[in-house]
């Protein structure tokens, strides 16, 4: 299903069709080679000082066990449409440089740069993915032996967004929900910021 950005000039295709759906078709399970554009994607992502702290542990659907303990550590109300999604991927950064162990203050920008591709990715894969922030950092830390000089950040579900005239009655309330985002001369200014 499409719901396209709403731009006072024409934008790039993939940016304006990227948006983020709770649902999802639940038997579809993502080809191998889809994944591996999604973090090709994600790698060829910039990187303060070519640093790329990110580093991404992926969830498929077709691991049924393995999905099930990423489902556990989101919040309810994201289960309840992610239990959907074909993959789920938990995002982390390393906060620290790995030549000199300085603190790298630019690591979550980065690697929201590379979480951005991904999304990006799979809307040019006529997938969609789903950022979240909803979730227990613990658990996932847990679940996916993240060690301690990673920060957690985000879970990403991917996955075949339904059509329109596949939504059931209790999911085209919040799919079909107006996309809104702050006028356009409120998020920039020239020369001088402006509040
Ligand atoms: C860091 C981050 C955390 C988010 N957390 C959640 C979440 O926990 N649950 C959810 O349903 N959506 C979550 N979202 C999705 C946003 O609500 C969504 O991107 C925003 O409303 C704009 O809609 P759009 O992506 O369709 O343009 C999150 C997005 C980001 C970037």
């Amino acid at each position: 299903m499409e719901k396209k950005a709403l731009t006072q000039v024409t934008i790039n295709e993939v940016i304006a069709s990227r948006w983020s759906p709770r649902a999802f078709d639940p038997q579809y399970i993502l080809e191998d080679k889809q994944i591996t554009s999604l973090m090709e994607a994600a790698r060829w992502a910039p990187s303060c000082r070519g640093e790329q702290p990110w580093k991404f542990v992926l969830f498929n659907k077709s691991d049924a066990t393995a999905f099930s303990q990423a489902l556990n550590c989101l919040s309810v109300s994201n289960q309840d449409w992610a239990m959907d999604a074909s993959l789920l991927i938990l995002s982390c950064a390393n906060p620290h440089y790995r030549h000199n162990g300085q603190e790298n203050g630019y690591a979550h920008y980065d690697t929201g740069a590379a979480s951005e591709n991904i999304c990006l990715q799979a809307t040019s894969l006529n997938l969609a993915a789903h950022q979240m922030g909803g979730f227990s950092k613990d658990k996932a830390r847990e679940v996916a032996h993240v060690p301690d000089n990673y920060d957690i950040l985000s879970f990403i579900a991917i996955g075949k967004p339904l059509e329109m005239d596949q939504l059931r009655e209790d999911q085209k309330e919040r799919e079909l929900n107006e996309r809104s985002r702050l006028p356009l001369e409120q998020i920039f200014s020239f020369n001088q910021f402006k509040e």
